[in-house]
């Protein structure tokens, strides 16, 4: 046995010196998961004066972790709104920027169904199903549809749907041709598609090295590609006055609001920005009939 804040404070300057952000963090959550705790009562346990055997195991994590193997792969599990998530290697992490995509698509979803409907909600690219899983249990009485292109990340999406959310109809597919059997008749569309330009690569060895690359790179000279695609499937999905929301990088919203308002397809075209400011998604109304009383 040794001191827990002695430990703690070793494996943070380990951490440190690997250049790892928010180590003190990160050497907290490690410990947390191999005593079973939260990451909260270790940090008290610390503060406290506590001993803890923390063994070969939390070495071999703090390790790996130097060595920029994200935090989520190695606790295996990212939160993301009320959820716990499995991830690991093949599927995307999701992003604390996403989550408010999320919320627009659960506020939709919500209004919907406070005037008597059982909306209908697509998540196209859905990577581990984290926007799908949120509206599925944020909204219970909505009906949920997801695709993902990746036999990887799709079954980290089965593996999490058959927990959360066991009615959600995953399906391993393109969003290109995904649902030709609910052609018109979705009232929101969600998507978080890859997005990042070709010459972009991130800087940041756990996103550069284990997000999937098919989860980045969005194809084209902008990184558009797949975006756009998402575009043409959500137009045709989409009932008249239904919504689409979807994320992109920060340099992007003016060329998908161009590319919205140039197709004839939308109408009420927005761009909105994420909790630090920068602009992140779009949301816009499937041309046709009118729409009242929405937040959107
Ligand atoms: C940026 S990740 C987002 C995952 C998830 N929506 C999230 O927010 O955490 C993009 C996901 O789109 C998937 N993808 C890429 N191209 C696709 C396509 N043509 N059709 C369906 N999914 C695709 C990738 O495999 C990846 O899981």
């Amino acid at each position: 046995m040794s001191s827990l804040a002695l430990t703690l404070r070793a494996a943070t300057s380990r951490l440190e010196s690997a250049a790892v952000p928010s180590a003190r963090h990160d050497a907290e959550a490690l410990a947390a998961h191999v005593l079973g705790r939260s990451r909260t009562q270790v940090a008290t346990a610390a503060l406290r004066g506590d001993d803890a055997d923390l063994g070969e195991r939390f070495e071999a994590l703090v390790d790996e972790r130097a060595r920029r193997v994200p935090l989520q792969h190695l606790v295996g599990t990212a939160p993301f709104r009320d959820l716990v998530l499995d991830v690991g290697p093949g599927v995307f992490v999701p992003r604390p920027e996403t989550e408010l995509v999320a919320e627009a698509v659960v506020a939709e979803a919500m209004r919907l169904q406070g005037g008597g409907d059982r909306p209908c909600v697509v998540d196209l690219c859905a990577g581990s199903g984290a926007i799908a899983l949120a509206v599925a249990t944020e909204v219970p009485a909505a009906d949920l549809h997801a695709v993902e292109l990746s036999a990887q990340a799709c079954a980290w999406a089965r593996r999490n749907t058959e927990r959360l959310a066991p009615g959600l109809d995953l399906r391993l597919g393109d969003c290109a041709t995904a649902f030709d059997d609910l052609d018109g008749d979705v009232d929101v569309v969600a998507s978080n598609p890859p997005y990042v330009p070709p010459g972009a690569t991130p800087l940041e060895p756990e996103v550069r090295d284990h997000d999937p690359a098919v989860a980045l790179y969005g194809g084209g000279p902008d990184g558009l590609d797949v975006p756009r695609q998402v575009l043409l499937t959500a137009a045709r999905l989409l009932r008249p006055g239904g919504l689409l929301v979807m994320e992109h990088a920060d340099v992007q919203q003016g060329a998908l609001l161009r590319t919205l308002r140039s197709s004839g397809s939308w109408r009420a075209e927005e761009g909105h920005r994420d909790l630090a400011g920068r602009p992140r998604f779009v949301t816009a109304r499937r041309r046709g009939a009118a729409m009242t009383g929405s937040a959107w």
